[in-house]
């Protein structure tokens, strides 16, 4: 099947066409990001008209350079939630407008679902699988057990990854989106002084659930901050120091939390997937500590412009996951979950 799919949950609008799930035919995307770097964060009214503006262009882009004829497209995938409200139905409405339009059948998908799926694009892994969802808004382990049966097995009590790299950067005053700058600062700070005296926590590491918890690690990082600037040594070599520490601490969690859950239910893959997917140390560490545990296991991680939102990964889990449905029943879910049906 050749499918179009559309995803609008956030600051990301983008548009694909997708072959079989597999190949990637033409993709186009269109970030505000650069708007909520100046405040900070993102605004989701600034978000939602940004998606208005950007729509239809997108879409444009992406069926062009497909050099498919509409005709020819057999079905629109569209995002449903999880995501911002405001965000989410500029896409269902442009989605649902085109399938009426040009009389396609619709598949709603679920956006956590969605960044699964970014593993399926190229080569799909074999089930069941150990699932780590880490995006701006969720942390979640779930069992794939086969493609129609997904268990949630564990996820954040409070803040998500992302969230969380997004918070220490915005106290460490290294601008936004979080993830990236937190990298980068990481890295200046290996280069020069590869040994550290600031400790953060690991929250909920040797805990026997498959939760996570990060608020207090974003409690610590204030405190650090707090502390430097009273001693007068908030600078950037220690900004790197705590970004460094930050980042190995968020990531040792991640991976060995995903590790014993792979252990104990026995399962040869694990896929990895969502922004915080994109950071390097998070990739590596998965590949040492897999080795480490001696696990002969398939891990996926998609590139990293397939982490962060897509619609790659949209047309793929639509591929996947075929359930058209009349077009006036599409309709947005804000707080959608990760394995709840759309
Ligand atoms: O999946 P995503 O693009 O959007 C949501 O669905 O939320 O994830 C965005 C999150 C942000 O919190 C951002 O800081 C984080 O992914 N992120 C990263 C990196 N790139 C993006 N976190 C750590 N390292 C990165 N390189
Ligand atoms: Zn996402």
């Amino acid at each position: 099947m050749v499918i179009l799919g559309i995803e609008t949950s956030c600051d990301e609008t983008a548009a694909s066409v997708v072959r079989d799930g597999k190949e990637i035919l033409s993709n186009a995307i269109a970030s505000s990001v650069e708007m909520h770097a100046k405040t900070g964060g993102i605004i989701p009214e600034q978000a939602a008209r940004e998606q208005v503006r950007s729509i239809i262009p997108v879409i444009s882009e992406a069926t062009v350079n497909s050099k498919y004829e509409i005709k020819n497209i057999d079905a629109i995938a569209v995002t449903c939630g999880p995501g911002l409200i405001g965000s989410l139905l500029v896409g269902v409405e442009t989605a649902r407008t085109l399938a009426w339009v040009w009389n396609k059948p619709i598949v709603p998908v679920n956006h956590l679902l969605g960044h699964i799926y970014a593993n399926w694009l190229q080569t799909p892994p074999i089930l069941p699988a150990i699932a780590l969802v880490v995006s701006g808004g969720h942390t979640d382990i779930v069992l794939l057990k086969d493609r129609k049966e997904i268990e949630w097995i564990g996820g954040t009590r409070d803040d998500a990854a992302g969230e969380t790299f997004d918070k220490a950067a915005r106290l460490l005053e290294l601008g936004y989106p979080g993830g990236p700058a937190i990298s980068a600062a990481a890295e200046k700070f290996q280069t020069t002084n590869p040994k550290t005296q600031i400790k953060l926590p690991r929250p909920l590491l040797y805990d026997k659930t498959f939760d996570f918890s990060f608020s207090g690690l974003k409690t610590a990082v204030l405190r650090e901050v707090n502390h430097l600037k009273e001693i007068n040594q908030f600078n950037s070599e220690t900004t790197n120091q705590v970004a460094h520490e930050v980042q190995e601490a968020i990531t040792d969690v991640l991976v060995i939390k995903t590790l014993k859950a792979v252990r104990e239910y026995c399962v040869n893959t694990v896929l990895v997937s969502g922004g915080v997917a994109a950071n390097s140390r998070l990739r590596e560490k998965f590949a040492l500590e897999i080795e480490n545990w001696k696990l002969e296991i398939d891990l996926r991680v998609p590139p990293p412009h397939l982490c962060t939102d897509n619609a790659d990964m949209v047309a793929a889990a639509a591929e996947f996951n075929y359930h058209p449905i009349p077009w006036q029943e599409v309709t947005t879910n804000p707080g959608l979950q990760i394995a709840e049906a759309v």
